[in-house]
């Protein structure tokens, strides 16, 4: 396990949100080495205690001896990341063992991060680089980025995180997929009909407009978190749980998504924008995108996967900031039953099957069934829906992030993110953008608080916008 971690973007608000809070709680577990250390790199202009000071009022303080021993292993070095040589000059003295450099930083300084780390000796073998999303900005971009990436180390040594795939309910999907032949058996388009991802936020982009203004929910979540969701739930079974074999067949459903066309966008897609709005009885202002008419904060898409299980089933991905309520769930709706032997009546009420698993902010698994608990021996049958539901109550949830850096230290590649993954989804994406600006797709306006613009209705599932409040 490598003891020591450059963190970049030392002073962003990843770093401070998730990040430290995630090494603080490693410590205290005692799940780092006893050698760890942390060398914060930004660009402001600390000195160790003057940042250890910073970090301490932003930590929060309920168990002060093991803050105390996290700040005195970390050591602060302002650094410009543009400027290659000086990187090397400020940094080549922590070339002396096998380091994890994180990058927590915007992605036009990857490449001359990149540089600067590999001047200073940084990324000599078996040192390793971590590199947060979004991964440049379309696939010419990330191409570039990447190719910047492998002058200087090779894939085994590059960790790129989408964080989603350390959440403990995520890799729970595979566990009930894979580890169950019941629902294996019908995961497939002769039984489902219809598969709903839902990542709903109640915080909107909150300081982050600059970024946001350039991304949009389409790149900064369906590019990254979504289609990770959408590959677990979709990919064939792999042979093995080993990090390649799981990202081999993530890669295959991820190229075999259809690109979407202009003459599709309509059909196939929604924007919207937040204005102002009331959200858990705070009013709230709309995103203002300084002049850029043309993000958006919602998205919802209907997503082909031109393969032998998936075709024709419609993979709903929809996300959205300031949404009436936060949930991230995943619906599949199965088939009506083949043949109906009950009354008409019957018939009236009889839902498909769902199966709802709800990842956040609880994890819940809900099966939805019809049953008859109303009929007595005699009369007829008297169906109704009713639902299996189970409520997972893990005795601590982890931060995604403290399971991704202990990876990372270990060497572990599997819950990262490979080169062909990232250009795959790329390429999807870049299509749906391409289709939006030849369709001139609009990006419609919603108040904060509601399950976004009226078009959206047709990609969300009534379940989700009735049971997380009241459908706006
Ligand atoms: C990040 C996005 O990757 O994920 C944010 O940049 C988003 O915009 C966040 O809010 C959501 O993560 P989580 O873990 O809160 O669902």
């Amino acid at each position: 396990m490598h003891d020591s971690l450059l963190l970049f973007g030392a002073t962003g608000d990843l770093a401070q949100r998730y990040l430290f809070p995630s090494l603080h709680h490693l410590l205290r577990d005692r799940l780092l080495p006893d050698t760890f250390r942390v060398i914060a790199i930004a660009r402001s202009a600390h000195d160790d205690d003057s940042f250890r000071a910073w970090l301490r009022d932003r930590l929060d303080g309920d168990d002060y001896v093991v803050l105390e021993e996290l700040l005195r292993r970390i050591h602060y070095v302002p650094v410009d990341l543009g400027d290659a040589d000086s990187m090397a000059a400020s940094l080549s003295r922590y070339a002396d063992r096998p380091a994890v450099s994180y990058l927590s930083t915007p992605p036009n300084l990857f490449a001359s991060a990149c540089r600067g780390l590999k001047a200073a000796g940084l990324l000599e073998a078996p040192s390793r680089l971590v590199l947060e999303k979004p991964i440049g900005h379309d696939l010419a971009s990330a191409k570039e980025i990447d190719a910047t990436l492998k002058s200087a180390l090779d894939e085994s040594r590059i960790f790129r995180i989408d964080h989603y795939l350390g959440k403990a309910p995520v890799q729970n999907l595979l566990a009930l997929r894979l580890g169950n032949t019941l629902f294996e058996a019908v995961w497939e388009r002769r039984w489902i009909e219809s598969v709903d991802i839902i990542v709903a936020e109640t915080a909107g982009v909150d300081g982050r407009e600059g970024y946001y203004a350039d991304y949009g929910a389409l790149r900064d979540m369906v590019q990254n978190h979504m289609l990770q969701l959408l590959a677990l739930i979709a990919m064939e079974p792999p042979a093995a749980m080993d990090t390649d074999s799981i990202r081999d067949e993530k890669r295959k459903v991820l190229r075999a998504l259809r690109p979407m066309s202009a003459a599709d966008a309509g059909a196939d897609s929604v924007r919207g924008r937040y204005r102002d709005g009331v959200v858990d009885g705070h009013a709230v202002k709309g995103f203002d995108a300084g002049g850029h008419d043309d993000v958006e904060t919602f998205v919802g898409l209907r997503a082909w996967i031109d393969n032998w299980r998936w075709a024709g089933v419609p993979f709903r991905l929809v996300t959205g900031k300031r949404m009436p309520s936060r949930t991230t769930e995943v619906v599949v709706t199965f088939r009506p039953v083949t043949h109906w032997v009950f009354g008409a009546g019957e018939a009236r009420r009889a839902r498909p099957n769902q199966l709802r698993m709800r990842l956040q902010p609880e994890e819940t698994i809900e099966l939805g069934l019809m049953g008859s608990l109303a009929a007595s021996e005699w009369s007829a049958n008297e169906l109704q829906p009713m639902s299996l539901d189970l409520a997972m109550l893990p005795p601590k949830r982890r931060i995604a992030y403290e399971r991704l850096m202990i990876d990372a230290l270990k060497g572990d590649q599997t819950l990262f993110v490979r080169d062909d993954e990232v250009e795959a989804a790329w390429r999807w994406i870049d299509s749906v953008s391409a289709a939006w600006r030849d369709a001139r797709t609009p990006v419609h306006d919603y108040p904060a608080g509601s399950w976004g613009p009226v078009e959206a209705a047709p990609f969300l599932p009534r379940a989700v916008t009735t049971q997380n409040g009241r459908k706006a």
